[in-house]
């Protein structure tokens, strides 16, 4: 069920259950940090390797030393800069973090979202959330709660209307090793704007590289259309031209007849506004019946490069096994 009431959702989450939220970058499925039964669930519902650690969401900054040994300075520098916002900070954990949270690691991710009313629930509540992105493992990201209806609505008792996510792909993470910064994911916080505050960082962006079990793209994931993107569209729509095809674009239509449908993401030509509408254009395609969807390749600055690599996993998930977790 779709609904507004804040209430009720903090009654739900105080009674183990699962429910979806509302950031500025993706809804998430979120639980009580400390019930094993809602994180159990929230990983059946995604059908999540359970290594795979989870984003806790606090709803006041100070909460953060209840979780974390140690803030670096520089981690302060980018919560002021950054919080509430899209900005997910990985810190030594406190025993007090379950490891059923952070898939076993020593460390814990977590961020302060930056959603009006996100932020009221996790202030009517005594714990954080784990929230990861409210979709099935290797499918596309929700920013609209109708998106989550679709993945989830037989399955969870209340998504949280959020309206459409602002900032529309994920938080950007960022970790430390040997007190040095590094980038664990690309996101809605321009890579540009982090070192701008806090010098070099060490991109290890690792979702990349991590290898997949043999088997975990379980056949019973609903059908993706297959993906390419490119740096040449015409040569690829030529390439493509006996099948029904669907196009992602930056900021221009293309003539020709050989295209079923296309989505610009941003007429103006703004990265950001590219962002926010991403997943919805990939929602769209995707229900059309495509043979193929050619996405056009983003300027690799700012928000262009967290563009390029959500394109990329959307590629590499149709024909390898990259995915979207
Ligand atoms: O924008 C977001 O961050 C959204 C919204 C709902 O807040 N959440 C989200 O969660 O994207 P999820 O679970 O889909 O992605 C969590 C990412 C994973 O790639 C995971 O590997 C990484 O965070 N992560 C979590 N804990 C980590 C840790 N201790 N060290 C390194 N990476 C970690
Ligand atoms: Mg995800």
């Amino acid at each position: 069920m779709i609904s507004t009431d804040i209430h009720q959702a903090a009654h739900l989450l105080k009674n183990d259950a699962v429910i979806s939220i509302p950031t500025e970058t993706v809804y998430g499925l979120a639980g009580n940090i400390f019930s094993e039964k809602a994180i159990k669930s929230i990983f059946n519902l995604k059908k999540r390797p359970l290594s795979n650690p989870l984003i806790v969401h606090i709803g006041n900054a100070n909460q953060l030393e209840d979780l974390v040994t140690q803030v670096p300075i520089l981690a302060k520098k980018l919560m002021e800069k950054f919080w509430p916002g899209s900005l997910t900070l990985v810190l030594p954990k406190k025993d007090i973090v379950p490891n059923f949270v952070t898939g076993g690691k020593d460390t814990v991710a977590v961020r302060m979202p930056n959603h009006e009313q996100t932020l009221k629930l996790l202030n009517l509540l005594s714990f954080p959330l784990a929230a990861p992105s409210a979709n099935p493992f290797s499918s596309i990201s929700p920013t609209k709660a109708s998106h989550v209806e679709a993945y989830f609505g037989a399955s969870i008792p209340l998504i949280l209307e959020g309206g459409n996510c602002q900032k529309g792909i994920e938080s950007t993470i960022i970790g430390f090793e040997n007190d040095t910064p590094v980038l664990y994911r690309l996101g809605s916080i321009a890579l540009e704007d982090i070192e701008h505050e806090i010098g070099p960082v060490n991109i290890k962006n690792f979702e990349e590289h991590k290898p997949m079990a043999p088997g975990m793209m379980a056949k019973h994931y609903a059908p993706k259309t297959q993906t390419i993107t490119t740096d040449n569209i015409l040569e690829s729509i030529d390439f493509y031209k006996n099948k029904k095809v669907g196009l992602l674009l930056f900021n221009q239509i293309i003539n020709s007849e050989n295209i079923t449908h296309q989505e610009v993401l941003s007429f103006n030509s703004d990265l950001a506004e590219a962002a926010s509408n991403l997943y919805a254009a990939m929602h769209r395609l995707d229900r059309l019946n495509l043979d193929i969807i050619i996405a056009e390749k983003f300027p690799e600055n700012q928000l262009g490069r967290s563009i390029n690599d959500r394109l990329k996993r959307a590629t590499a998930s149709t024909n390898t096994s990259y995915v979207f977790n």
